[in-house]
């Protein structure tokens, strides 16, 4: 269970799913099933893709619902000849709390490197927006021992020249590149074993203060099954869920873990 003072946060990273009308459907559905107390015990965050930002943005405000509005993905510059991008000032602006920065999809498909991520985190963090620093090792990684080695040098990269303060309130994913969207989970004692390292490696770059504060989600194939588990280990204070996002029961029933 995530000591006292770190409030739990259960992400929906929808990845390249749901146009807007799916995505308004989704949102509304979630909200017949997730009431004040799951919102009081539980921070939530959905991740749309850009095209259904704004509607989201425009539910969520008219029907007062207290989830926080995220993205997966943004550029580190303001401005620019950068076609196809999106600025963290445009996310800013449409009230979006939460970026996703260095999901192992950018990473290994669009080429995003650790200097790139560094620099998305400080951009996100200077429009006052909290990032979501993902890590993780694949599975030869896993195999050759190099997993601790991996998402330390993830980590230090992605956080390098940031303040201590700032690494405080941020949030990063542990997420074993072998889980995601496999539906193989990694045990509630290795994901726990994971964070644990991941809060070590914040400790021993900022501090106490830093790394007893920092959230620290899971993430990879986890479902309404499992999630109760995961969460219940020490280390782990959150979720990012892709697959079991999808669906507003199954969702419902993640945010829901602590009742299961
Ligand atoms: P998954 O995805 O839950 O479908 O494994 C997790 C993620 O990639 O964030």
């Amino acid at each position: 269970m995530a000591e006292q003072g770190r409030k739990p946060l259960i992400s929906g990273n929808w990845k390249m799913h749901l146009n807007h009308f799916e995505a308004i459907q989704l949102v509304q559905t979630l909200s017949y099933e997730v009431d004040k107390d799951d919102y009081e015990a539980v921070d939530v965050s959905v991740h749309p893709p850009f095209t259904d930002i704004r509607s989201i943005q425009t539910i969520l405000d008219a029907d007062r619902l207290p989830i926080l509005l995220g993205a997966q993905h943004c550029h580190f510059e303001s401005k620019g000849a950068f076609t196809g991008e999106v600025a963290p000032e445009m996310l800013a602006k449409l009230n979006v709390k939460l970026v996703i920065v260095g999901h192992s999809e950018r990473r290994e498909i669009f080429g995003e490197t650790d200097e790139m991520v560094n620099a998305k985190v400080k951009a996100i963090l200077k429009q006052d927006m909290t990032p979501i620093l993902c890590c993780g090792e694949t599975l030869d990684e896993r195999e050759a021992g190099q997993a601790e080695s991996k998402v330390e040098t993830q980590i230090l990269a992605g956080l390098h020249g940031v303040g201590k303060e700032a690494i405080a309130g941020l949030v990063i994913a542990y997420e074993p590149i072998w889980a995601i969207g496999t539906g193989v989970t990694a045990t509630p004692e290795d994901a726990q074993t994971m964070c644990a390292h991941v809060r070590s490696v914040v400790r021993a770059k900022a501090g106490d203060e830093a790394a007893d504060a920092v959230r620290i989600q899971y993430g990879g194939s986890v479902k309404p099954g499992n999630a109760a588990e995961l969460m219940g280990q020490a280390d782990i204070d959150g979720a990012l869920v892709g697959g079991a996002s999808l669906e507003a029961p199954g969702f419902a029933r993640i945010v829901k873990y602590r009742l299961s």
